[in-house]
């Protein structure tokens, strides 16, 4: 029996939760989940968005299974998702994104794979609102340092990279590459405008990439990158990025290959690891039974492979990408013409699995 935190998420969170849960059943792996509600759901109960029982969960299980929790833009809470990774250390969000046949899409032939920093960077949480006392400090501080002279109606929000945390992450990359297969690596930074802290993570990654002469390493700008991922995706293997390129990319990429409906992930830590999709809540489909399911499930899938349960793994995302390519019984973002509902795809997909 595996203990798994299951974290429902608030939007479309407890609808795709569903679906996995009755989807792990049908594939009869003993799971005992501990499940908590989390985002705006726990925050009108508990006046937390993340309760402090959910991380001591995730420590105690080792592992979780997580929907989609809301971020409110400008005001509110801060990003539950953010304290979440940070809180376990969950430093590598691994996002596999690969053409599957029977979506429309723009390309055919991608497979690739983001390894997307997840500890710090923008996302760190250091920011200081305009006219504030802090943002004051702030502007005196940069004045007197390096004689740059920022707006007095300026908010400030610090990108901090780490030699640490990008060798850390770097590692994982070449690493990953070694383990799953695959033969190259694609850093990619702005470091000839961020020369130091984008120029820190892209020399960690040039520097650890002598130790893998059995994996060919490039290093490409993120600028440049959004246009080669247009024009000629299956050029790339792994990326590996820090974490706000890594955030935009990962939607790029889902876009490349069918939507954000379709793409799973992962975050991993040294102890722990939680499984959940690339979407968000999605409040402009939530309570209306039309969510897809795919992104969720696939990452259940992913969630399997880590605990062991490969076959089951394997069986869940052939389920999936059958019910798929068969196209009878998709959600409305995979044909807007002929649709079913998050439930009926989910039967239809049991049905494969039984
Ligand atoms: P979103 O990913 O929730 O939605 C973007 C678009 O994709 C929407 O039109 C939505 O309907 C569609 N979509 C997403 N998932 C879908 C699915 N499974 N099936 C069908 N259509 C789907 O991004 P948005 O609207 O920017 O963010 C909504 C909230 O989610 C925000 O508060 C954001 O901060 C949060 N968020 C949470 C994440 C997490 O919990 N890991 C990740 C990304 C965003």
């Amino acid at each position: 029996m595996y203990e798994i935190t299951l974290i429902l998420g608030d939007g479309i969170g407890p609808e795709i939760s569903a679906s996995a849960k009755a989807c792990l059943e049908a594939l009869n792996v003993k799971i005992n989940w501990h499940e908590f509600e989390a985002g705006m759901t726990a925050y009108e109960q508990f006046g937390d968005p993340l309760p402090q029982e959910i991380i001591d969960s995730v420590r105690e299980t080792k592992v979780a299974l997580k929907a989609p929790i809301t971020t409110p833009l400008g005001t509110g809470f801060r990003s539950a998702n953010v304290k979440l990774r940070l809180e376990l250390g969950l430093f590598a969000c691994v996002r596999p994104f690969k053409t599957l046949s029977g979506i429309k899409k723009l390309y055919g032939d991608v497979d690739l794979v983001i390894v997307r920093e997840n500890t710090e960077d923008l996302y760190c949480g250091i920011e200081y609102n305009l006219e504030t006392i802090d943002s004051k400090h702030m502007i005196d501080f940069i004045e007197t340092s390096c004689g740059c002279h920022p707006p007095h109606d300026s908010a400030f929000s610090i990108k901090s990279i780490s030699r640490t945390a990008s060798n850390k992450i770097c590692k994982f990359a070449f690493e990953y590459a070694r383990t799953h297969n695959r033969s190259m690596v694609t850093s990619v930074t702005k470091s000839n405008i961020m020369k130091y802290s984008d120029g820190l993570f892209k020399d960690c990654a040039d520097k650890l990439s002598k130790e893998y002469p059995d994996i060919i390493y490039e290093h490409r700008l993120v600028d440049a990158l959004a246009m080669h991922l247009v024009m000629n995706p299956s050029q790339f293997d792994i990326l590996v990025l820090p974490n706000l390129y890594g955030d935009i990319m990962s939607d790029l990429c889902a876009g490349l290959t069918g939507g954000l409906g379709i793409a799973p992930g992962a975050n991993i830590g040294e102890k722990y690891a939680v499984f959940e999709s690339v979407h968000g809540s999605a409040p402009d489909i939530a309570g209306k039974g039309i969510a897809n399911p795919t992104a969720l499930l696939l990452s259940a899938a992913m969630m399997l492979e880590h605990i062991g349960e490969k076959k089951a793994s394997e069986k869940l995302s052939k389920a999936v990408e059958n019910v798929i390519s068969e196209g009878e019984n998709v959600t409305c973002d995979l044909n807007p013409t002929n649709f079913v509902s998050t439930k009926r795809m989910t039967e239809a997909i049991i049905e494969k699995l039984i």
